[in-house]
């Protein structure tokens, strides 16, 4: 996948999981990257990573950011354009999960999903968007299986995904006549820190994959990279608005909810 060689990435929640997979990989393929997160200790060793796979110190910008201030995603955007003068892809990764569902959930669990899943999404999109119209660019949002099936457990996550995958469809739109493509990523259980976040035992979400994903195993994030590596590179370039599934089959079995690790 060469067409990612010295092109300019912005990757947000890469200090943990699967941002920190993206970042190594487009790293591994000389991509510069742009690398966001909150947890500045995590963020330098993804960064370090980085220069393990190939890039120069100088190819690596790490940012610390909270999504849900308008002026920080201003900020990254501000420095990333300063430092290395475009923007080719824009990895909308960062994302938090409430495991709470409908009857549970509260207002202010709504307002925190919302914003870091969506509102967030939409506004550093528009903030990256005159740069990647530039450059003919791409979007990836990190979105998830249960945007496509019940998923009573993550009420709010997986309502914030569903419109995660809206507002792909929506913007890849808007944005095809400017030759910008914009696609979701759809994953299923992927090994993160993200389990232990929410208190959930591994071992418990591991056994859940085993049940629910037809391939009988969970994801790695090293095979959520590769895709949205794919889905940023010029590989699948007449491919815009697409949501796509990398859940062992889980998005198969739509009438199967998944309730209680
Ligand atoms: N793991 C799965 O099974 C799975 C499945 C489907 C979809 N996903 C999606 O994949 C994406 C990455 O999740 P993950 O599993 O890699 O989880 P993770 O290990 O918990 O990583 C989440 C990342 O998002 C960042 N983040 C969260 N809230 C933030 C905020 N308010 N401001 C700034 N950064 C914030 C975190 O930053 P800090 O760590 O620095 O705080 C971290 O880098 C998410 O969008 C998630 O919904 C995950």
């Amino acid at each position: 996948m060469t067409s990612l060689k010295g092109k300019v990435a912005l990757i947000t929640g890469a200090s943990s999981g699967i941002g920190a997979a993206v970042a190594r990989h487009f790293a591994s393929l000389g991509c510069i990257v742009s690398l966001v997160g909150r947890n500045e200790e995590r963020l330098n060793a993804v960064g370090k990573d980085c220069q393990q796979w190939g890039l120069n110190s100088d190819q690596v910008l790490l940012q610390i950011a909270e999504m849900t201030n308008d002026s920080d995603l201003e900020r990254i955007v501000d420095v990333t354009i300063k430092r290395f003068n475009r923007i080719d892809v824009l990895v909308n990764n960062a994302g938090v999960c409430v495991l709470k569902d409908f009857q549970n959930s509260t207002m202010d669990d709504y307002e925190l999903v919302m914003n870091v899943n969506v509102r967030a999404v939409f506004y550093l999109s528009q903030l990256a968007s005159p740069h990647l119209i530039k450059t003919k660019g791409t979007i990836v949002n990190v979105s998830s299986v249960v945007s496509k099936v019940s998923s009573g457990d993550v009420f709010f996550y997986s309502l914030s995904k569903y419109m995660l995958d809206k507002l792909t469809t929506n913007s890849a739109v808007e944005l095809a006549p400017h030759g910008v493509r914009v696609n979701s990523v759809c994953p299923g259980i992927v090994h993160t820190p993200l389990f232990e976040r929410n208190g959930v035992d591994w071992e418990l979400a591991q056994a859940a994959s085993v049940r629910h994903h037809p391939l009988g195993r969970h994801g790695e994030d090293t095979e959520v990279a590769s895709t949205i590596a794919f889905l940023a590179s010029d590989d699948s370039a007449s491919i815009t608005g697409h949501h796509l599934p990398i859940d062992g089959g889980r998005h198969c079995m739509p009438g199967k909810e998944i309730k209680g690790f």
